[in-house]
C-alpha cells in the first residue's frame, strides 16, 4: 500500500514574505503540489512577477506588511474573498541584522523584533478564525530558525525573535490541536537567500556553497503539509551536509 500522502489540490495557503528566498521557493513548490497560494510581502513588482510565473488562477499576491496586524487581516481577507478558504499560513516574512548588542540602531532592533516576532503573531491571529471557519482546521508553519534553538554569536537579538518563534509554535501546539489545527516550528540553519546580503553575507558568498537552498527549506514545509493529518510535526530543525550542527 503506497503511504496515504496527503494531496494539497484545492487547498489556500498564505505565506508571508513570499517575494523571495523560502517563501517564494515554497509557493512555486506548493502550486506544483496543487496548491492555490496569496502571496504577502512589500515589494509590489516582485508579487505581479511571482503571479504571472505561477499563474493568476493559483496565485493571488497581496502588498502587506507583517508588522501591521490589519494587513495580515487583509492578507486572510483576500485569500478568502479569491479562494472561498484558507487552509494554511506559513508566517515566514523575517529579517536578520547582524551585530553585537549595541551594534544596531534602536530603530533596526526594533524592525527586527517587530518583523520577526510580532508579523508572525499577528499573521496567525488574522488566519486562526478564518481556518476554523472556511476549512475547519488547518496548519500554522512557522519559519524560525536553527538560531531559534541554540542561539549564535553575532545575532543574540535576531535569535531572540526566532526562539520566540519556536516557543510560540510549542505554546500553540498544546492550544490548537484539538481543534485541528497542526502547529509546526521549521528550523534551518544558513540558507542560501538574500536575507542579510549587505549586513554580513555578500551576494554569492562563497560561504553559500555549503548551505541550504531555498528550495530545501520550501520541501521541508512542503512535506508537512503533505503529511496526513493524523500526523503532526512541531518541529523540524535542518542542516546542509557542510554545516556544522
Ligand atoms: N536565509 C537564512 O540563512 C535563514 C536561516 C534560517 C531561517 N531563516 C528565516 O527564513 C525566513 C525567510 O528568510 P529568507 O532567507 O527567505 O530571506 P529573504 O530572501 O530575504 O526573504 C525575506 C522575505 O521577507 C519579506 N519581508 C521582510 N520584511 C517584511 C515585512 N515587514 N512585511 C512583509 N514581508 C517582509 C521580504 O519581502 P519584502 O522585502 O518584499 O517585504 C522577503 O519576501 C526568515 O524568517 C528568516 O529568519 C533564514
Amino acid at each position: 500500500m503506497p503511504y496515504p500522502t496527503r494531496d494539497l489540490s484545492g487547498t489556500v495557503v498564505a505565506i508571508t514574505g513570499a517575494t523571495a528566498g523560502i517563501g517564494a521557493a515554497a509557493a512555486g513548490q506548493l502550486v506544483e503540489a496543487g496548491a492555490k497560494v496569496v502571496l504577502g510581502g512589500r515589494r509590489q513588482e516582485r508579487l505581479t512577477e511571482l503571479v504571472e510565473r505561477l499563474g493568476p488562477d493559483n496565485a493571488l499576491g497581496v502588498q502587506m506588511d507583517v508588522r501591521s496586524a490589519d494587513d495580515c487581516r487583509r492578507l486572510v481577507a483576500e485569500a478568502v474573498a479569491a479562494f472561498g478558504r484558507l487552509d494554511t499560513i506559513v508566517p515566514n516574512a523575517g529579517i536578520g541584522l547582524y551585530g553585537d548588542i549595541l551594534d544596531n540602531s534602536d530603530a533596526e532592533v526594533e524592525r527586527m523584533m517587530h518583523t520577526n516576532y510580532d508579523g508572525t503573531v499577528w499573521a496567525i491571529r488574522a488566519a486562526v478564525p478564518a481556518m476554523l471557519e472556511t476549512a475547519g482546521g488547518g496548519d500554522i508553519v512557522i519559519v524560525s530558525s536553527v538560531a531559534g534553538l541554540r542561539g549564535g554569536g553575532d545575532e543574540a537579538v535576531y535569535a531572540g525573535t526566532k526562539f520566540a518563534q519556536v516557543g510560540l509554535a510549542g505554546a500553540l501546539d498544546r492550544e490548537l490541536r484539538e481543534k485541528g489545527i497542526r502547529v509546526t516550528a521549521i528550523c534551518p540553519a544558513g540558507t542560501a537567500t538574500e536575507f542579510a546580503i549587505g549586513t554580513g553575507r555578500v551576494e554569492n558568498d562563497p560561504r553559500f556553497a555549503d548551505w541550504l537552498t531555498a528550495d530545501d527549506v520550501a520541501h521541508a514545509i512542503t512535506t508537512v503539509l503533505q503529511q496526513p493529518r493524523s500526523v503532526r510535526t512541531t518541529l523540524w530543525a535542518m542542516w546542509g551536509m557542510g554545516q556544522q550542527a
